[in-house]
């Protein structure tokens, strides 16, 4: 919870995920990223690293293991939205393989924009 900072994710929302057989929870004790599966399709609701471990590349490490997991798991394609002001994820996603495909301009509730993205996993790709 404390990498999400005053942007706060609900607890309540991770109770939630616990119960839900379309959720995929991937990670390690300080980083960790949470999908939802539909058919051959996974989306990314989140991906967290705790702030003293920033910066290190324990997302990037903990990022491929989760698309090997969705690979194993017949996933083809990955979508997720950013905030176009967050650098640090979006070098991870770049970093991983994903394209931007769209821009969803005012989308947060701050007025940012999101940037939309997919990946296609392939074994020949590395994605
Ligand atoms: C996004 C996040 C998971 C990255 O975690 P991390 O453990 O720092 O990731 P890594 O160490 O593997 O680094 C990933 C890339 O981001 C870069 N990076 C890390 N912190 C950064 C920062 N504050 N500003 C700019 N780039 C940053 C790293 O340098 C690396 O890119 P590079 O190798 O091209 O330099 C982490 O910043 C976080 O938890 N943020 C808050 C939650 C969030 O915004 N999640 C994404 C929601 S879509």
């Amino acid at each position: 919870m404390l990498a999400f900072g005053s942007n706060g994710w609900p607890v309540a929302d991770f109770e939630t995920y616990l119960n839900d057989k379309t959720i995929l929870i991937c990670g390690t004790e300080t980083c960790f990223a949470v999908f939802r599966l539909v058919g051959s399709e996974a989306e990314i609701l989140t991906v967290s690293s705790h702030p003293d471990v920033q910066g290190r590349g324990g997302a990037t490490t903990m990022f491929r293991n989760a698309l090997n997991a969705l690979k194993s798991l017949s996933i083809q394609v990955v979508f997720l939205e950013v905030a176009d002001n967050n650098t640090a994820a979006i070098a991870l996603y770049d970093r991983a393989g994903f394209l931007k495909f769209n821009t969803r301009h005012n989308y947060y509730t701050n007025g940012v924009s999101a940037i939309c993205m997919k990946a296609v996993l392939s074994p020949r790709s590395g994605v």
